[in-house]
């Protein structure tokens, strides 16, 4: 009797051993980024204390290793089967780098040079590579406060500010290939940004003390990237994009010179209303083909944003709606081509350059027609 009853024991055993090892569902993912205490303060200064250093750009030994360090983390914790891609790319990078000032030339014809140094810290065999460490992302601590009302107490609007800049890491995607991006930051600017001062040792004297923002961060980071895998729908809503367009648009009504906004604004009615009509859908749906097919619906929107031809003059910015427009790279424009001709017509004051303004609003019009098309599932 003794057997069967440590067969059972044993099935019972393996049983529970399998729902134990087999993957958690996506809830037990969640929650590990849910946490409300910041004990993980110690393993995110740890980690980012190992990451940072050296520089590590891309393509440097360096940067492999950081790789390498990532990997084994993720390995570390069995439940998720991390690898690593390797791509070749063509990548070009200073040897060397010196300032020189030069004095005005009607004072003197001398030139003043001199070096940076950075201080050692510590043991660092590192320190005299040549590239700056360029890596902090956190302002001072603060645990009293949500990131939510942090940020709106710091942005006096809680509203997502638009992707503009030519010069950032979005901007491939976003601007050139129309791939939604998002940029979430602590802070604002700080002095020593992209400075060699940039490193962990002004991160964990001034930047981020006690690593809290680190936590923080890495909570709704990790959130936001769970929704995105995991979620049955993408979470993007077209509502609030067309009400976005909808207010530039507005912007463009006072032009005068003959100008008719009247196609992009009706373009934009039509967003509005495709985007309503998939958030319906949303809910009736069933089937995994079904979903991917909607998926692939509110995906494809954004590509159709940009046209092959790019902004006039400057044809690598391929989205036609969100841009840096021409003359102010930091800035932030909708409609950076109906931007740039309007500034272009202000100083020409030619009537064939008011009508450019014109062709770059029907540009843009077709092209968020055809956001409205992939939405209605009429276009792939
Ligand atoms: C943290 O934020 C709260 C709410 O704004 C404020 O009252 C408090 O003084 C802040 N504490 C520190 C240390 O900055
Ligand atoms: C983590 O935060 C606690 C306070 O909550 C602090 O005492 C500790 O020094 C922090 N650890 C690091 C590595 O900053």
């Amino acid at each position: 009797m003794s057997l069967p009853k440590t067969a059972l024991v044993f099935l019972i055993a393996a049983f529970s051993y399998f729902l134990i090892s087999s993957p958690p569902k996506p809830h037990y993912y969640h929650t590990l980024f849910l946490s409300s205490s910041f004990s993980d303060n110690t393993s995110i200064a740890l980690n980012l204390r190992t990451l940072t250093r050296r520089p590590h750009i891309a393509g440097s030994l360096a940067n492999a290793e950081a790789a390498a360090h990532v990997l084994s983390a993720f390995t570390s914790s069995s439940s998720i089967k991390p690898h690593v891609v390797t791509y070749k790319v063509s990548l070009t990078y200073p040897v060397h780098r010196s300032l020189s000032l030069t004095t005005p030339k009607e004072s003197s014809s001398k030139s003043i040079s001199f070096s940076l140094e950075q201080e050692r810290i510590g043991d660092n065999p590192y320190a005299e590579e040549v590239t700056p460490t360029f890596h902090g992302y956190a302002k001072s601590d603060n645990t009293t406060q949500t990131v939510y009302e942090s940020w709106i107490e710091s942005s006096n609007s809680g509203e997502i500010g638009r992707l503009g800049s030519g010069a950032s890491d979005y901007a491939s995607f976003v601007q050139h290939v129309g791939v939604p991006a998002v940029d979430m930051v602590f802070g604002g600017g700080y002095p020593v940004y992209h400075s060699m001062y940039d490193d962990f040792t002004w991160m964990e004297k001034f930047g981020d003390p006690m690593f809290q923002r680190h936590v923080a961060i890495a909570s709704v980071l990790g959130l936001v990237a769970l929704r995105l895998a995991d979620d049955e729908f993408l979470p993007f809503n077209y509502i609030s994009y067309a009400s976005e367009l909808k207010k530039s648009a507005e912007d463009l009504e006072k032009l005068g010179h003959g100008i008719d906004v009247s196609p992009l604004i009706k373009s934009i009615q039509d967003l509005s209303t495709s985007a309503q009509g998939i958030n319906i859908k949303k809910e009736r749906v069933k089937g995994a083909l079904r979903v991917r097919e909607l998926n692939d619906r509110l995906m494809m929107a954004e590509r159709a944003l940009t046209d092959r031809d790019g902004l006039s003059e400057r044809t690598w910015y391929k989205h036609l709606v969100y841009g840096p427009s021409k003359y102010d790279d930091y800035g932030s424009k909708s409609f950076p081509g109906v931007d740039d001709a309007i500034d272009n017509a202000k100083r020409v004051k030619t009537k064939a350059s008011w009508e450019h303004v014109q062709h770059e609003i029907w540009r843009v019009s077709r092209a968020i027609r055809h956001a409205s098309l992939f939405l209605k599932g009429e276009l792939r």
